[in-house]
């Protein structure tokens, strides 16, 4: 079983973005801003900001995070998302997700300028990607595809099934596969028989959140498993898939941690600048 590393992945590919970057600095003028707001105080959300922000300004990206109090009203979080659609030096715009839940989720990434909106959440971008005519993807569903794409890996004409139906993962990560041309099934908590139809799939990506949840057993020989699940089980983190006996039966599998994580990051440095070329009228876009 090859074990797709991400982790590597992402370091080069954040490394060449610093020097896409660093190229192109004199004549964009300034270099690329990114703000992220992180409401409250979740945990698992501060690690991951702390990440972003820590590749941020490895790949030349001026990052600015807004820890927010949980108490925060939605008109001061409205407000403060219309000050950076407003702010000429900000190419993108992150809120971070689950935002307490006295927020009104909708209208707060409804509030971000769609040409600002690095997630890919605004309902014009994700629109328009089901369109097949979208500009950004989110981070997390583009860099499984940038991994799978690294290692070869071709789903055209194969059978994918993604296991949660989220708007940050499973939504859209159908969508990008079914534009490669992989049938894609899209399963989530409700579907009856769930070994049963991961038995006729090639590729399984799992949204699901629960460790171990996917048991090798369910799986058909020569499948490639990529493993969206960040669990914490006795201070580790595990993935959705039950990676004891995943071997004999997989071609190919993202390792938690290391896998899909540095990805969403290293592609969401990538929108960013992506954003930014847009913004500064440079005559290319980042690959
Ligand atoms: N929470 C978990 N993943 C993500 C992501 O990709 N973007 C945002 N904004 N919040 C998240």
């Amino acid at each position: 079983m090859d074990i797709l590393d991400g982790k590597a992945l992402a370091l080069e590919r954040r490394a060449a973005l610093a020097v896409w970057v660093q190229e192109r600095l004199s004549v964009a003028g300034r270099p690329p801003g990114l703000s992220v707001l992180v409401a409250g105080d979740d945990a698992a959300s501060a690690t991951y900001v702390r990440s972003k922000e820590r590749a941020a300004a490895k790949a030349g990206i001026q990052g600015e995070v807004q820890n927010l109090p949980a108490g925060i009203s939605q008109n001061e979080l409205l407000a403060r998302i219309h000050a950076l659609n407003a702010d000429e030096a900000i190419d993108g715009i992150l809120v971070q997700l689950p935002l307490p839940k006295e927020l009104d989720e909708n209208e707060v990434l409804d509030a971000i300028d769609p040409e600002k909106d690095v997630d890919g959440f605004h309902p014009s971008n994700s629109g328009a990607l089901w369109q097949q005519r979208g500009r950004v993807a989110p981070c997390t569903p583009l860099g499984i595809m940038h991994l799978l794409a690294a290692h070869n890996i071709e789903v055209c004409g194969k059978h994918a099934v993604v296991v949660g139906r989220s708007n940050i993962v499973g939504r859209p990560m159908a969508e990008l596969l079914l534009q490669k041309n992989a049938t894609v099934t899209i399963a989530h908590s409700r579907t009856t028989d769930l070994p049963n139809l991961l038995s006729s799939a090639d590729l399984v990506v799992s949204a699901v959140g629960r460790a171990g949840f996917i048991q090798p057993e369910w799986l058909k020989p020569g499948v490639v498993c990529i493993d969206v699940g960040i669990n914490r089980v006795d201070g580790r983190l595990v993935g959705d898939f039950q990676w004891q006996g995943l071997e004999n039966v997989a071609s190919a599998a993202t390792p938690v941690p290391g896998g899909v994580g540095p990805m969403t990051i290293a592609t969401l440095m990538h929108n960013t600048i992506a954003s930014w070329a847009r913004h500064c009228g440079l005559d290319s876009s980042p690959t």
